[in-house]
């Protein structure tokens, strides 16, 4: 029987109904992005208010579309870590609100482990997910960058993440200081396809250290500084010809590539595992796929990167709660949100 999957832990309300084999039987996702446009990036209360009047149609349009009774669910599963916490808040209390009234086992998910997970769930599905173990698992979003060993898709140990910045933050914020809109992602990276990736000699910070850490936020300045010179702060009146703002695009994604690149490649050397696999919204991004791609041939390890579709945050990667039932490993109706950044 198929469970249903919650996720509220930033700023996409979504929710998927899913089999045992991990095929997607209903699944519906709404997107707050407008709401966050106007701010350049998201309000937690904002979300928060977005995900309550969004949750129960979300929730609904997937059970709809799955065509199941919710009598014939076998769980209901929910992210409950790490994220905004009137965000998760929102996720929660409906799971465990339909788990009491349908009276369904509770799972809880880890968000980051979910992101990992979606590279099991491309559209071959990849029912031999042993197989992907043991490996070096990155994952890059807007609030995340770190690197784990993973032995199973649910025993993960942090190697190191960033110390400020996280790389989806990083092209965010400098999306802002071009005026590119909200999220900056995909907007830094189609204009970084335009522009010439060595006109700016962008730091890449820590490449060399030997620990598996990230900072982005002296990349996030040295782009203020090329653009503005220190001091100025009024990015709106900026007026910059279309080649130079490509052109910084594609030096800071080249130096957010390479500091990717470089320290997945070293986390690949020093735990002698032979295995990559990528998940988060960053990793939707064409550049580092292909680097990425370069790199694992180059050094002969195996790439797992999880489908563009379900990069970024959604409901389907909650498959990973099979993994749980199938250890028996359910939540109390008591379980409460872990905002914090999660290991
Ligand atoms: O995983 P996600 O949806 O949310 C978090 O868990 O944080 O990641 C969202 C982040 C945003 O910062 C967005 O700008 C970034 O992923 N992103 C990208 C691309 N698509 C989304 N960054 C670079 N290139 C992209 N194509
Ligand atoms: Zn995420």
């Amino acid at each position: 029987m198929p469970i249903l999957t919650i996720e509220s832990t930033c700023d996409e309300t979504a929710a998927a109904v899913i089999d045992g084999d991990c095929s997607v039987l209903g699944e519906c996702i709404a997107t707050q992005e407008t709401l966050h446009e106007r701010f350049s990036g998201v309000v937690p209360e904002v979300a928060a208010r977005a995900h309550l009047e969004r949750i129960l149609p979300v929730i609904d349009t997937a059970i709809r579309q799955s065509g199941i009774n919710p009598a014939d669910l076998d769980a209901i599963a929910v992210a409950d870590r790490p994220g905004l916490a009137g965000s998760l808040l929102v996720g929660v209390i409906a799971a465990k609100t339909l788990a009491i009234a349908w009276n369904k086992p509770l799972v809880a998910i880890n968000h980051l482990h979910a992101h990992l997970y979606a590279c099991h769930l491309s559209g071959v599905r990849d029912r031999t997910q042993s197989s992907a173990y043991p490996s070096v698992g990155l994952v890059v979003s807007g609030g995340h960058t770190s690197l784990y060993h993973c032995r199973s898709p649910l025993d993960l140990e942090y190697l190191g993440g960033t110390i400020d910045d996280a790389a989806g933050e990083a092209f965010d914020k400098v999306a802002t200081m071009l005026s590119l809109g909200f999220p900056g992602g995909p907007a830094v990276a189609k204009l970084a396809a335009k522009g010439n990736r060595d006109a700016y000699p962008f730091p890449r910070s820590m490449i060399h250290q030997p620990h598996f850490n990230f900072s982005f936020s002296g990349l996030k300045t040295a782009v203020r500084y090329a653009i503005t010179g220190p001091g100025q702060q009024d990015f709106a009146s900026l007026k910059l010809a279309d080649q130079v703002k490509a052109d910084v695009c594609a030096s800071f994604e080249a130096a957010v590539v390479d500091v990717l690149v470089g320290k997945s490649c070293r986390a690949i050397r020093e735990t002698g595992v032979r295995k990559l696999i990528v998940g988060g919204g960053v990793a939707a991004n064409r550049y580092l796929r292909e680097r990425l791609n370069d790199a694992a041939k180059k050094d002969g390890f195996e790439l797992t990167i999880a489908p563009a579709e379900l990069c970024t945050d959604n409901a389907v990667m909650g498959a990973i709660a099979w993994e749980k039932i199938r250890r028996g490993d359910f939540a109390s109706l008591d379980l409460d949100i872990t905002p914090g950044l999660q290991r």
